[in-house]
């Protein structure tokens, strides 16, 4: 329930100079200072590009101190920190801001924290693959418990970014290519993340990213133009957003790239008819790192002062990171550019936030006890493991190779089952490497006995099984990592070649931060598990799955492609008038299959599910569908059921299929369970060219299946 704070902001706004008012829409991270004249980011640059050595930089580094610009902070010229990770240095901060500012408003501390603060789960594409609302929430609960005890108010998550195109180096960051998927992480995250009260010490508000579109990027490069026709835009794009505001997010964080040609940052389209008319959001825009005054390179602004007018008429509140509010805002309201009333409106929304989360009342929201004892304990790092047990995807096992068996000799190559930071995957900056067990720390801690091969060539003599840790590294996915090649990189795929030219039996455990094009690996490795970049506790995971001590029951969220140039590729796509095919004229390529490697929604167990008895039975405003799961095998296992829909004939061609709900259950061997779905004939419709939300009567195919290639059906015809 939030409460209403509009008579206090108003008093605040009263007292307020036009200075203490643009303080307020700043925020800043500590810049670092040392024995070099450049700015930190500049200093990496040339270090990338060569100008200077990785040693070269690593002595600069070594002389670096965090500056926190404390003489504008007294001077109430900074209302928000970003990147600041630890309780002392918070309240630190916080009590130069309430005890010797002139007005005494508390400071907003910012954080990315996207899959964990300290206690690092999976990435959250891999999180995704559980189909678990209720985990993506507890996971969100623990974050929010770990990083607020570390002083953070406001979290930069969930990422909700619809992505279907696996060269996109963010495709790690959200919950992969489904828009009714991203929505249910989304809601989940936002639940997990702020909690029932955002004046309790551990909630955090979410400021849900990036608005909008920012995963459509043309040819999957980062930051690259979004455009696309409108009634896609919001049958696909738009919806994941919407349920985090509608789940009650407080903030949102307009994305870098541009929409129909506008930049987001100062896009008032988006920022107030969309946002805030349409949707009602009455929380804070918070800008992307630096992006407001991208847009002078966008071209959409002349200069940083431009810029700053532009962004605040859009709508744009917090400006991350640029400083161009800063710089120009007081200036522009003495020059009549930007009336005051432009301002208060930006500020009101920075200060409710401030009330929200009861930081008037009780600016000291942690202390550094607190965050000693909350940080990476027994029972974080046994959720960790859950989450990361139920984020993997067995993709092949031939011959029933997994479960390994007591007794089975086995070796172990790749540098990835040993370095611990790989585990962690994009966005784990709270966290430190060693917190984290490989898959080799996982063995000698089971007391399994292995040999460990530093060189392939060492391997092909070993007569056991050989588990072969191959993948990306964590920093070729994430932020301004996009792949034009998304095959596994070949000193990778040349371990799997030379143990299989061996005839060695091989397992491959996969770490990656996005989908990989891997058909070779596909077809001549027997057994695949997919374990993503899984977190603190990665290793121990794969282990408790390679050795059945559990049983793997993700499923994919994102498709696998078997070429790069297959990208975008996603289960929801349009048939076209020549849907491919054999025949020659067909929509498909000469050198590569139409079909997907691994599907969206596939996944493997070590037992097996029969689905049977589908029933769709119009009723009332719904359609309730039922199916029967049957656990057919030898253990107990989890599948995720999944229902599909799609509109047959319509006035603007519709995808092959939509996901329309999902279910988890987990069954005994032998055990039987009815499912049932509710499918609101509110949920079948879509945008007509007039952008009318329409529900047009006809025959509609509905689909429940353990993967998106692989269900029963039946057809229903409906009259709305
Ligand atoms: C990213 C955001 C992130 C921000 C703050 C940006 O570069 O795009 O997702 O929240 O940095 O660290």
């Amino acid at each position: 329930m939030v409460k209403n704070y509009e008579e206090k902001i108003k008093d605040l706004l009263d007292k307020m100079t036009v200075e203490e008012k643009a303080g307020q829409l700043r925020q800043c991270g500590p810049s670092l200072v040392g024995a070099f004249e450049v700015s930190f980011e500049e200093l990496l640059n040339m270090m990338f590009d060569g100008r200077i050595s990785q040693e070269e930089f690593g002595r600069l580094m070594s002389t670096a101190k965090q500056d926190f610009r404390e003489e504008d902070l007294r001077a109430g010229r900074i209302g928000s920190y970003n990147g600041i990770k630890d309780a002392r240095t918070v309240n630190r901060l916080q009590k130069i801001a309430v005890e010797e500012t002139r007005l005494g408003i508390p400071l907003l501390f910012g954080y990315d924290v996207i899959h964990g603060y300290r206690t690092i789960y999976p990435i959250p594409l891999a999180e995704s693959c559980a189909w678990e609302p209720d985990l993506w929430e507890r996971t969100g609960r623990m974050a929010a418990r770990e990083a607020t005890a570390a002083g953070v108010h406001m979290t930069f998550a969930p990422m909700v970014d619809v992505a279907k195109d696996a060269r996109w180096g963010r495709v790690s960051e959200g919950a992969g290519e489904d828009t009714y998927v991203n929505c249910c992480y989304g809601e989940s995250k936002v639940k997990g993340f702020q909690g029932d009260d955002l004046t309790k010490e551990d909630a955090m508000a979410a400021c849900v990213k990036h608005f909008a579109g920012y995963g459509a990027g043309e040819a999957g490069r980062d930051y690259n133009r979004v455009d696309m026709s409108m009634q896609r835009f919001y049958e696909e794009y738009l919806p994941p957003y919407k349920a985090c505001i509608d789940a009650g997010a407080r903030a949102i964080m307009p994305a870098f790239n541009d929409l129909w040609g506008v930049p987001c940052s100062v896009n008032p389209w988006l920022l107030m008819d969309v946002l805030r008319k349409d949707w009602g959001f009455d929380g804070l825009t918070v800008s992307d790192s630096n992006a407001i005054a991208e847009c002078v390179d966008h071209g959409i602004a002349k200069d940083r002062s431009d810029a700053a007018v532009q962004a605040i008429y859009a709508g744009m509140d917090l400006d991350m990171s640029s400083d161009v509010y800063h710089e120009n805002l007081v200036q522009l309201v003495h020059e009549g550019k930007v009336p005051v009333d432009v301002l208060d409106r930006a500020v009101a929304d920075v200060l409710r936030l401030k009330f929200e989360l009861g930081l008037f009342d009780h600016p000291y929201k942690t202390s550094a006890e607190r965050e000693a004892q909350t940080l990476l304990t027994k029972e974080n790092r046994s959720l960790a493991r859950e989450a990361a047990v139920k984020s993997m995807v067995l993709l092949k096992n031939e011959g029933h190779i997994l479960p390994l068996t007591p007794g089975t000799k086995i070796g172990v190559v790749g540098s990835l089952a040993k370095e611990r930071a790989e585990m962690l995957g994009a966005w784990a900056i709270g966290a430190e490497g060693e917190d984290c067990v490989s898959l080799v720390d996982a063995l000698e801690e089971r007391k399994q006995p292995f040999e460990y091969f530093e060189n392939v060539q060492d391997a092909l003599d070993f007569d056991g099984v050989i588990i072969a840790a191959v993948g990306e590294r964590k920093d070729m996915s994430g932020e301004a990592a996009s792949r034009a090649c998304i095959e596994l990189p070949k000193d990778q795929e040349e371990i799997l070649k030379a143990l299989a030219g061996a005839g060695k039996t091989v397992v491959a455990v996969l770490l990656n931060g996005r989908p990989l094009a891997m058909p070779w690996t596909a077809q001549n490795i027997p057994a695949i598990l997919e374990a993503w970049h899984p977190g603190v506790e990665g290793g121990n995971a794969i282990a408790d799955i390679l050795f059945g001590d559990e049983n793997p029951g993700g499923h994919l969220t994102v498709t696998f492609p078997g070429a790069s140039g297959q990208c975008p590729m996603y289960y929801a796509h349009i048939n076209t008038g020549r849907p491919g095919g054999r025949g020659k004229f067909t929509s498909k390529y000469l050198d590569a299959p139409i079909e997907p490697v691994y599907p969206f929604g596939y996944g493997l167990s070590y037992t097996e599910f029969e689905y049977g008895d589908l029933k769709v039975t119009p009723s009332g405003d719904s359609l309730e569908i039922c199916v029967t799961v049957r656990n057919a095998g030898k253990r107990t296992g989890s599948t995720v059921i999944q229902c599909y829909f799609r509109d047959l004939v319509a006035k603007r061609v519709r995808p092959v299929k939509q996901l329309a709900d999902f279910a988890k259950v987990t069954l005994e061997p032998g055990e039987y369970v009815q499912v049932a779905f509710s499918l609101e004939y509110s949920r079948l419709g879509y945008y007509d060219m007039a952008m009318n939300y329409v529900l047009e009567d006809g025959d509609f195919e509905i689909f429940v299946g353990q993967n998106s290639q692989d269900c029963l059906s039946e057809t229903v015809t409906l009259t709305f």
